[in-house]
């Protein structure tokens, strides 16, 4: 069983048979959200160090004591607040897992942290659970990257950021989806009040008629069954 979860902005969680993955956990964005409502969370990744994607990463941590990954100088911030099982990492090679395994790739973006320090580079993460394999972008601008990563990865579902100003609009995303060759993919980081609000229908419109399935994971019992 794999099931995909879209909570808010670029949080998500990955539902498999040893528990539940969260990705970018800014939560309290989501008020119909509780994570103490998800079974087992077993692991909290951070793509980057900005507040929408650190969010509430530091309490669901120390609350469910699930270990969180994150790019070196992101995770000795949360280190410095006080988590625990905290795992730094690098961007270009498997890391194992229980559920499966998983790599931090480029993304194009800043990286500063909550407290105004630097949190090094921006990454993407690929997840590989049960044989489907999960791209989840982080905030990026299009790049050639993507191309490489459809040669090495062969990615099965790419999660896409859409909504323009800090990444990728419905433009590029498209051209993104092309890239990453999927045949599946899923809009995020399109709402974040006061700055961005775009309809994630609009760049569903761009496939149809297309081999490529967009699914909008936009209500909070929305899950995509992926196996
Ligand atoms: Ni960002």
């Amino acid at each position: 069983m794999l099931k995909l979860k879209h909570i808010t902005l670029s949080a998500f969680e990955i539902i498999n048979d040893s528990g539940t993955i969260l990705i970018d956990p800014f939560v309290s964005l989501n008020a119909q959200y509780n994570y103490r409502n998800s079974k087992n969370i077993s692991d909290i990744f951070v793509t980057h160090g900005h507040y929408d994607h650190v969010g509430q990463t530091v309490e669901i941590a120390k609350n469910t004591g699930a270990d969180v990954t994150a790019i070196v100088d992101v995770a000795a911030y949360f280190q410095t607040l006080g988590v625990k099982k905290v795992h730094p990492v690098g961007i270009g090679s498997w890391l194992n897992y229980d559920w499966g395994r998983c790599i931090f790739l480029p993304a194009i973006h800043t990286c500063t942290l909550p407290n105004g320090a630097s949190g090094g580079v921006a990454a993407s993460i690929l997840f590989e659970i049960n044989g489907v394999r999960i791209f989840h972008a982080g905030d990026t601008s299009l790049t050639v990257e993507f191309k490489g990563i459809n040669e090495v990865y062969h990615p099965d579902v790419a999660l896409l950021p859409i909504g323009g100003i800090y990444g990728m609009d419905i433009e590029h995303a498209v051209i993104a989806a092309k890239w990453l060759g999927v045949k599946m993919i899923v809009p995020m980081h399109y709402y974040l009040p006061p700055v961005i609000d775009v309809d994630p229908r609009d760049f569903a419109k761009k496939f149809e008629e297309t081999d490529v399935k967009c699914v909008i994971l936009d209500n909070e019992n929305d899950e995509l069954l992926l196996k």
